[in-house]
C-alpha cells in the first residue's frame, strides 16, 4: 500500500495554452515537449485505511492549499472508496515559479498512487487522468520529446524521440511563486484575448511545422517555430483583460543574451512559460557557452541544465 515515484518537469515548445472542456480539464490545442533529466520531483504515497484523511507533505512542511487537487488525483488513480492517504512530496527545483513543478508533481503522483493500490493501469491512462489535474503533467509519463494531440474527448501522448540530444539550460530569474497560475489565466487569454481565435486555429500547423523539424533533426526550423509559438502564447496573456505579464526586466535581458549568441551562429533558441524564467534549448555542443553568456546576465539568480529524460516512473524500493 506504499510506492515512491519520480517525475521530471517537462518544458513545452509548442505550447498548452487553453481548455477544450475546463471541468475534465482538456487541452484546447496539442503541444510538444522536452522531458527533463536532472530536475525532479519524488512523491511517496501510503495508503492507511486508520487515517482520516488525507495529508500532504511538501519538502517537510504540510501543504494543504494543494491538498484538494491531490485528493481528486488519487481517487482518479484509485476510486473515490479508497483508503485516505499519506502523501509526501521532495522536490530538487522552486516550485510554482514557471518551472513545471505541477507537471512533475502530478505525473509522480499518478504513478506512485497507482502502484501502491496496485491498480495495473497503463501508461496513457495514467497520463490521462494527470493531465484530467493538470494538462502538462501528461506529457511528463514520457520520455524524450512528447506529441500531446488534443482529441474531443480525451488526449493521446507519446515520445516523438528519445534520440536527438537537446539540452536545456534555464536562467532563473526570480525564485517567487507566481501572482496568477497557469490554469486561471489560460482561461481568461481564452475569454477575452482577440488573438485567441487565431491562435488555437494556427497551432495544428505549428505542431506538423515543428515535428517535421524533430524528424529532421533540423535545429533552426525547431528553433523559428519554438520562439514563435512561445511569443504567441505570452502574446494571449499580454492581450487578457486584465493583462497578465509573466516576464521581468531580467526575462527580457536573457532574450538578448539569446539573441547575441544567435548573432553569434551558437545554436540555441529560447521559451518561457507562466513565469519569468528563460528557458534556452540548444545543441550540446553549445551548452557551456550558453550557460555562460546566461549567468553574465544581470539579475540571473542562478543556472540549472538538464538533458533529456525518462517518463515518470517507480523508485525502488519504496
Ligand atoms: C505555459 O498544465 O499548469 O506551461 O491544466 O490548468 O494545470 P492546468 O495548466 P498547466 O499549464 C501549463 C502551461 C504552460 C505551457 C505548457 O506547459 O504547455
Amino acid at each position: 500500500m506504499r510506492a515512491t515515484a519520480q517525475a521530471q518537469p517537462n518544458i513545452a515548445l509548442i505550447k498548452y495554452w487553453g481548455k477544450r472542456d475546463a471541468e475534465r480539464n482538456l487541452p484546447a490545442v496539442g503541444s510538444l515537449s522536452l522531458t527533463l533529466e536532472t530536475l525532479w520531483t519524488r512523491m511517496t504515497v501510503e495508503f492507511d485505511r486508520d487515517l482520516e484523511a488525507d495529508r500532504l507533505q511538501l519538502n517537510g512542511e504540510s501543504a494543504n492549499d494543494m491538498l484538494p487537487r491531490i485528493s481528486r488525483c488519487l481517487d482518479l488513480v484509485a476510486g473515490a472508496d479508497r483508503a485516505r492517504a499519506a502523501v509526501t512530496s521532495e522536490c530538487n527545483f522552486p516550485i510554482a515559479a514557471g518551472l513545471a513543478s505541477s507537471a512533475s508533481a502530478f505525473a509522480a503522483l499518478v504513478v506512485a498512487a497507482s502502484e501502491a493500490a496496485a491498480t495495473g493501469s497503463d501508461t496513457l491512462t495514467l497520463a490521462r487522468i494527470a493531465g484530467a489535474v493538470s494538462g502538462s503533467a501528461a506529457r511528463s509519463l514520457y520520455p524524450g520529446i512528447v506529441l500531446l494531440t488534443a482529441g474531443d474527448k480525451e488526449i493521446r501522448v507519446e515520445t516523438v524521440t528519445s534520440d536527438w540530444p537537446l539540452e536545456l539550460v534555464v536562467a532563473v530569474t526570480d525564485e517567487s511563486a507566481k501572482a496568477v497560475g497557469s490554469g486561471a489565466a489560460m482561461l481568461r487569454s481564452a475569454a477575452t484575448s482577440p488573438f485567441y481565435a487565431a491562435w488555437v486555429e494556427q497551432q495544428a500547423q505549428d505542431i506538423v511545422t515543428a515535428l517535421d523539424a524533430v524528424r529532421e533533426r533540423n535545429f533552426s526550423a525547431l528553433a523559428a517555430v519554438a520562439e514563435h509559438n512561445c511569443l504567441k502564447m505570452h502574446s494571449l496573456t499580454w492581450t487578457s483583460r486584465p493583462p497578465v505579464v509573466y516576464w521581468n526586466e531580467v526575462t527580457m535581458s536573457c532574450i538578448q543574451t539569446v539573441r547575441k549568441l544567435q548573432a553569434d551562429g551558437v545554436p540555441v533558441f529560447f521559451t518561457i512559460d507562466a513565469g519569468p524564467q528563460l528557458k534556452a534549448v540548444c545543441l550540446p555542443q553549445a551548452v557551456p557557452a550558453v550557460a555562460a553568456s546566461l549567468e553574465a546576465t544581470p539579475g540571473v539568480r542562478r543556472i540549472l541544465q538538464s538533458g533529456l529524460g525518462a517518463g515518470a516512473h517507480r523508485l525502488s524500493p519504496g
